[in-house]
């Protein structure tokens, strides 16, 4: 089987609709705002965001487009210039958009942090990121920030966000970027081209550091074209996405995708709370829902007739990205929601949907659908020292997709000339392992890794391991994912100790605190098991999957495949 190409499509198409003002520019917050106000489209509804009471605030394009000039104003005053990375902590709130817009029209690179990492992970991505100024709210800052800020001298400025525009408490050291906003002049945006940076997200390698993967303006045209191939998004859609910020999620298809295509951005405070989002997809006409296969999973215990008294009659599809979605979530799902429920495929790397179940191209529950147009893909074998494309049906290979589509990532942060690894012959090698079947769709098999996928939420071991070696106590220390039914994966740590510290229920309790702590609760292991040694290569390194296969229950972990299930029929039992 050759790999799967589409000559037709054209990106030059994305390009001439969103680029400008200026010939061979392109912006994306001039193409998620002023560009509809430009069209005569300032009034219509860029953004919904739900408070707690699900009270709305909802925001025009032509008040966005005079929102985001304004904090594009206040960062050019504090220094920020072309390609400076500005850190963005908050949750799902109305400020977010004309942050991140705001950020992209003074020239710099949205850098979102996950809100419910703790201060460590928090603080490593700021140094990581080089990040000058934050974005964040006064209790995040105070929760998470506030306590390492004498370790971070690069970072020169905070600006704390109220909802509403006011700031409750504006700490030492911290500007109110609200009233500052208010007493700006908006600014024109700048000129960026297709290439400069645009935005920056974090991922989880399995050795050393958090991997900061960068994307370009251009990413905005695979944006674009992938939410109205698999949503079908025109201007007269409510589009929900439920991610958080600190995800590449929320980016593309929170914030740009709906945009760019002129629909409505729905976004919701609280985290998932069942019959609150049934009443959110009803009340407020929601047609296009993107969310996560744990959050189909928690709404599936709550039962079919919860969902169905909920009916969302405006309601036209549903699609879920990040883990596996079995096939019995997608067949319930489209029985409780009455629409098409679809698995899409992407990754921080990709930095838009590649693979998906695109309404009218066939659908196959359990898969993760075909390669989307404009996006070439192969499943590669090693043959010596050489990888080659699969050519027949149905054989486990790593996923690779031809560089060069939009929203390949430029690199990693620190890479400098030297391109990642996991580009080689021309080929992004995703670290996925995948089948494809006769028909062309795509089915998950595993990761060819130690990552740790915690719901939607790639955890890397090392990062992990790293906090847990600080504390006194511990010698050694393995970190490994255990199957989990809601989540599919936790982290459990397997941990050796110094002398003199007794392996007891207490010192778990402590170290389970001492993690969480500096980790925040998602990221933490759940359960620490204590072990005389760890299990280690001629070479010294830990070997993870002879863990695994304890955390598994498996005699050996000589097969790492074998601890790497094939998706499709894993929740069978549930
Ligand atoms: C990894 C990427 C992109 C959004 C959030 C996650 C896994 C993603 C699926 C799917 C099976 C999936 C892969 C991928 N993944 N979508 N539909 N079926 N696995 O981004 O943190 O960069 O994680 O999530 O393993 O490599 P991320």
């Amino acid at each position: 089987m050759a790999p799967a190409s589409s000559s037709e499509f054209n990106w030059g198409d994305a390009l001439a609709e969103l680029g400008g003002p200026s010939p061979g520019m392109l912006n994306i917050g001039v193409a998620c705002a002023d560009r509809h106000v430009a069209a005569g489209a300032g009034d219509r509804v860029a953004v919904r965001c739900l408070g707690r009471g699900r009270e709305r605030r909802d925001i025009t394009f032509r008040q966005l487009s005079d929102l985001s000039g304004r904090a594009a104003a206040v960062l050019a005053e504090l220094g920020v210039r072309p390609g400076d990375t500005v850190a963005v902590l908050l949750g799902r709130v109305s400020g977010l958009f004309a942050t991140a817009l705001g950020i992209w029209k003074a020239g710099g690179i949205y850098c979102p942090l996950f809100a419910a990492f703790g201060p460590g992970p928090i603080r490593s991505r700021l140094e990581l990121g080089r990040a000058r100024v934050l974005i964040t709210s006064d209790e995040l800052y105070a929760r998470k920030v506030a306590g390492a800020r004498s370790s971070l001298p690069q970072l020169e400025h905070v600006l704390l966000l109220g909802e509403d525009g006011a700031c409750a408490k504006v700490h030492p050291g911290c500007s109110d970027f609200g009233a500052l906003m208010a007493a700006a002049q908006p600014a024109p945006s700048v000129s960026t081209r297709p290439d400069d940076p645009a935005f920056l997200h974090f991922t989880s390698g399995t050795t050393g550091t958090p991997k900061g993967a960068v994307h370009s303006h251009r990413a905005a045209l695979a944006h674009l074209a992938t939410a109205r191939k698999v949503f079908g998004l025109t201007e007269a859609d409510v589009f929900w996405c439920t991610a958080e910020p600190g995800w590449v999620t929320s980016t593309a298809y929170g914030v740009i995708a709906p945009l760019v295509c002129g629909a409505t951005a729905l976004i919701d405070e609280v985290d998932l709370e069942p019959r609150r989002w049934y009443g959110i997809l009803h009340d407020e006409n929601v047609t296009a829902w993107y969310t996560t296969p744990t959050a189909i999973r928690t709404m599936m215990r709550f039962g079919a007739a919860l969902a169905r008294s909920y009916r969302a009659n405006s309601l036209r599809v549903a699609a879920s990205v990040g883990e596996p979605l079995n096939c019995e979530a997608v067949l319930w799902g489209e029985k409780a929601l009455g629409v098409p429920f679809l698995d899409t495929w992407w990754q921080t790397e990709t930095g838009a949907i590649v693979i998906a179940n695109a309404p009218g191209d066939g659908r196959r529950p359990g898969s993760m659908g075909r390669l989307l147009p404009g996006v070439e893909a192969a499943v590669m074998r090693c043959d010596g020292s050489e990888a080659k494309p699969v050519e027949s049906a149905d054989v486990v290979g790593e996923l690779a997709i031809r560089a060069g589509w939009p929203s390949m990532f430029a690199g990693y942060l620190g890479d400098g000339k030297d391109p990642s690894p996991c580009f080689r012959y021309g080929w992004y090698f995703t670290g996925d392992l995948v089948r494809r079947d006769d028909d062309g769709f795509f089915w998950f098999v595993g990761r060819v890794d130690d990552m740790i996928k915690c719901g939607a939420l790639q955890i890397g071991p090392f990062e992990v391991e790293a906090v847990l070696m600080d504390h006194p106590a511990v010698a050694e220390v393995g970190v490994v994912g255990k199957p989990d039914l809601l989540l599919r994966e936790v982290p459990v740590a397997f941990a050796a100790l110094n002398p003199g510290f007794d392996a007891g229920d207490a010192l778990k309790t402590e170290l389970l605190s001492f993690a969480r702590q500096e980790l925040g609760s998602t990221m933490a292991p759940r359960e620490i098991l204590f072990v005389a040694e760890l299990p280690k290569t001629t070479t010294g390194k830990i070997m993870r999957r002879v863990l695994k296969a304890k955390a598994v229950g498996e005699p050996d972990g000589s097969d790492a495949l074998s601890v790497q299930r094939p998706c499709p029929g894993r929740y069978d039992d549930e």
